[in-house]
């Protein structure tokens, strides 16, 4: 099945605030630099809310996330779970097609979806109010057939009984999610022939219908007040408060090697700066390399001290570069250069390791400009320009 964007779409997306929070405690949860890795919470919270992922939406996440849109559709348009079409305003009915609840009555399930919605799955009903379709199996084959509506299990169902839920969501009502037919969990209909001890700790509901009854957020559209917001890794991530003066970090001096290697922090980074000389010259590194002293790995210069490095107050004639060719430099992030006076391949490929210093300081996730070596991939944007 192809999955595209929808002709139609919204001409805006934005998080509600208690959203926008959870979102960007998700992002916090990666190393810096490497937010992207949100990238389907994120996505899923933007489907919760609005019902199905809008193009506004994947973009506004894209941004968030510093990656260029495409990446951001791909992921969108790769899972089956994110619907890239409008959704019914009540309700998402899957019905699963697989194997157990095909033999168990799906198809029937599948007639009533027809009837009472709309002939083709992804269609919405003429009320607006439902859609479905069919989806493989969700893991519940012990209760076949059954249907994921909005966020829980209709499991048990009969054709009569799917009808029923319809009819009820129509009206307003969420029915009780979870068997219909009577049992408890996935237990036998004539009850427990086995660990018969648990029948005594029963509630009302089992454990995945009472929170579904608890939260009651079965077929709403969330906002983010559902439940509170919990980040223990952002407290985890907190560095520990200093106790008095912070003592200086260790560096060895000038002419003394830092390891077994014999080669000072000094020599290491003039050697990462020194401009190859001749052909020869990364077949002598190779050589090097496989001669019993290995040769050091220089440090990047993190600690460089800042330096402004030269601006302009627009693109020169001819327009900008397009600064997202450079892989790490998503939409918001070209934003962020052009608006410290950064326009072209040439300007970034001189920068010095001071000016990297100066701008890595302006940008959101620092340590991207020397580890995604933006200098390297500047310079060759800049020549084949
Ligand atoms: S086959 Fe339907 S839930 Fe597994």
């Amino acid at each position: 099945m192809l999955r595209r964007l929808h002709p139609d779409q919204p001409d805006s997306f934005a998080f509600t605030p208690e959203n926008q929070k959870w979102a960007e405690a998700q992002m916090k949860k990666f190393p810096e630099g490497r937010q992207a890795s949100a990238i389907i919470p994120l996505l899923w919270r933007a489907q919760e809310q609005e019902g199905w992922l809008t193009r506004p939406a994947i973009e506004g996440v894209a941004q968030m996330l510093d990656l260029a849109f495409i990446r951001a559709l791909e992921v969108a348009s790769f899972y089956f779970m994110f619907q890239l079409q409008p959704v019914g305003s009540v309700a998402h009915i899957q019905v699963c097609g697989t194997l157990s609840c095909m033999i168990c009555g799906a198809e029937d399930l599948i007639g009533v979806c027809k009837g009472k919605i709309a002939d083709e799955p992804h269609t919405l009903s003429a009320d607006g109010k439902f859609s479905w379709e069919e989806v493989e199996c969700l893991g519940s084959c012990a209760n076949a057939p059954m249907a994921q509506i909005g966020k829980d299990y209709y499991e048990d169902l009969t054709a009569e009984r799917l009808s029923e839920i319809i009819d009820e969501l129509a009206a307003g009502k969420v029915p009780v999610p979870g068997p219909q037919n009577g049992r408890y969990a996935s237990e036998p209909m004539g009850g427990l022939t086995s660990l018969e001890n648990y029948e005594a700790d029963k509630h009302q509901y089992n454990a995945s219908v009472q929170l579904a009854t608890d939260i009651g957020d079965t077929i709403k559209r969330i906002d983010g007040t559902e439940v509170p917001l919990l980040t223990p890794w952002i407290a985890d991530a907190q560095p520990a408060k200093p106790k008095g003066k912070p003592k200086p970090e260790p560096k060895p001096a000038a002419g003394v090697p830092a390891d077994a290697t014999g080669v000072t922090e000094q020599e290491a980074q003039a050697t990462s700066k020194a401009k190859p000389k001749s052909k020869d010259e990364p077949a002598a590194a190779k050589q090097a390399a496989a001669s019993s002293k290995p040769a050091a790995k220089a440090a990047p210069a993190v600690d460089a001290p800042e330096k402004e490095p030269e601006t302009l107050s627009g693109p020169r004639a001819g327009g900008a570069d397009d600064l997202k060719k450079i892989s790490g430099v998503g939409p918001k992030l070209e934003q962020t250069l052009n608006s410290l006076g950064f326009w072209h391949f040439d300007q970034i490929a001189k920068w010095t390791e001071n000016e990297i210093s100066w701008v890595d300081s302006r940008l959101k996730f620092k340590g991207r400009i020397r580890r995604d070596d933006w200098i390297g991939q500047a310079t060759a944007l800049a020549k084949k320009d």
